[in-house]
């Protein structure tokens, strides 16, 4: 596993040259970590990597999470727990729907991954002691990822993002975007950084802009961020919300790059910053890189229609 995920190559840094239907004097790149792995992919492959080799590190053979009915996270840790030998356990927020499940927990259960539902009220409380004891008493000793993926190790593989963007373009870009859901992605761009590059956040939830990245650096402890740094709404009327309008914008910036994204994250940041760049939001002249997290196997069938 350490080879494999060593060896794994760059994920691609794509030009888009005139992406825009009016002239915007910036070079606009996508850092396509979509394209590392089919099933693990995205922020999801830089999560879990460091994740995965601290749970082998350590001798453990089961690895256990937390997520909804549609989670990308879920979807990959199935994934990667089958690829790389490890027993998954999921506990899905709500009901079991039996044979009208979600593709995604239908995907998971292919992949060997064991479903527990419990309830949202129990969701919401899931760090509470009494809980903690009943998994360890039902399922044995396991390695715990949260929900989203987010903890300081997955943060280590964030931070190997821009790294990789600097070599690419030989230089450190101006300004370096991804979208928001936890944060981890945005907190390893910003623990990477060096303060040549302006790190833009897409949040894809409502309310979560304005103190994130104060509240990331704190539940980060060790983690200090010194890039400059904005996060911005995208959240287009709230999380996994969307509007025939929405659909429409991400359709066509999907016409303009000959990128496909999903509508929960990548594609509320790239229609958002297609609305900034003509408006003068990056000067001119500027290098912006960004990032496609992944998430298409939650893309709506409705930007195909
Ligand atoms: C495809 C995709 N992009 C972006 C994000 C947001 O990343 P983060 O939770 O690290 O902020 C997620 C969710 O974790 C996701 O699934």
């Amino acid at each position: 596993m350490e080879r494999f995920f060593g060896e794994a190559p760059f994920s691609r840094l794509q030009p888009l040259p005139d992406p825009f239907p009016e002239p915007v004097y910036i070079r606009l790149f996508l850092k396509r970590d979509d394209e590392l792995h089919p099933l693990v992919s995205g922020n999801k492959w830089r999560k879990l990597k460091y994740n995965l080799l601290e749970a082998r590190r350590t001798g453990q053979d089961t690895l256990l999470t937390f997520g909804g009915a549609f989670s990308n996270h879920i979807y990959a840790v199935a994934a990667a727990g089958r690829t790389f030998g490890f027993s998954t356990i999921g506990i899905i927020r709500g009901e079991d729907y039996g044979e009208r499940e979600t593709p995604t927990l239908a995907f998971a259960r292919e992949q060997g991954m064991h479903l527990h539902f419990i309830s949202r009220t129990q969701f919401r409380n899931q760090t509470d002691a009494a809980f903690r004891q009943s998994l360890r008493h039902r399922f044995g000793p396991f390695y715990e990822i949260p929900e989203g993926g987010t903890n300081a190790l997955a943060v280590r593989g964030t931070a190997e993002i821009l790294p990789e963007i600097t070599q690419q373009l030989g230089r450190p870009p101006d300004f370096v975007c991804c979208p928001v859901g936890t944060g981890g992605t945005a907190a390893g761009l910003l623990a990477s950084a060096t303060t040549e590059t302006r790190v833009i956040g897409f949040a894809v939830l409502k309310g979560l802009a304005p103190d994130c990245i104060e509240r990331l650096s704190s539940d980060l402890p060790g983690t200090s961020f010194k890039a400059p740094s904005q996060i911005l709404d995208a959240h287009f009327g709230g999380y996994a919300k969307t509007t025939p309008a929405l659909i429409q914008a991400i359709r066509d910036v999907e016409a303009r790059t000959g990128v496909r994204f999903d509508q929960v994250y990548t594609g509320k940041m790239m229609v958002a910053l297609f609305d900034l760049c003509p408006k003068g939001f990056f000067p001119a002249g500027a290098t912006v890189v960004a990032v496609h997290t992944g998430g298409l196997q939650g893309r709506s069938p409705e930007l195909d229609a």
